[in-house]
């Protein structure tokens, strides 16, 4: 299944509709929430962080957040890390997901990167195997918090 969507820059005109998309509660463990990723983009400009939300015409479905060329270092993946992505718990399973990261690996390419990395909190109902079934595999590390570390060769 291949669904339409656009990254859209947030702004003070969809910024709260942008952070209404949460996830089922029993997947916040595994995400933190679109308000979060603001406040954690806002406290971390050395991550360099860029997000845009996800809308299917006018209606915000997810979000993206990635550290965009960011200088790795000690406990900083990069240049490229796929640091927050979330469908809205009404709109899963429609392959919006693969969507974005479709969208998200363009934008990349364009850029001339040779990989995009991840990490996952490892668990029930975890995004390993969406991960995976994309292409990600396992570097072997592991971060500080216990997150499993990916990587996609693009
Ligand atoms: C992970 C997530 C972004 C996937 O988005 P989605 O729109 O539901 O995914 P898609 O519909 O594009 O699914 C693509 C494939 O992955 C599978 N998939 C999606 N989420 C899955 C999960 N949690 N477990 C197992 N398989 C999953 C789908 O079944 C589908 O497989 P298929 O092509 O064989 O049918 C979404 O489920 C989500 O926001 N989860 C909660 C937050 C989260 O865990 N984010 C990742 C943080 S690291």
């Amino acid at each position: 299944m291949s669904a339409q969507i656009r990254l859209v820059e947030v702004t003070d005109a969809n910024r709260a509709a942008v952070a209404a998309v949460r996830v089922d509660p029993a997947q916040e463990r595994f995400v933190a929430s679109v308000e979060k990723s603001f406040q954690h983009a806002a406290e971390n400009p050395a991550a360099r962080p860029w997000f845009r939300a996800v809308c299917d015409g006018d209606v915000p479905v997810g979000f993206v957040m990635l550290s965009w060329n960011v200088e790795p270092g000690a406990g900083v993946y990069g240049p490229y890390f796929l640091w927050r992505l979330l469908v809205g718990a009404g709109f899963q399973g429609r392959g919006y997901g693969r969507a974005i990261l479709d969208e998200v690996v363009a934008l990349l390419r364009a850029e001339g990167a040779a990989e995009l990395l991840t990490s996952y909190v490892p668990g029930d109902g975890s995004p390993e195997p969406f991960y995976r079934s994309y292409g990600f595999v396992p570097t072997g590390e592991t971060d500080e918090d216990g997150e499993i570390l990916l990587r996609l060769p693009l």
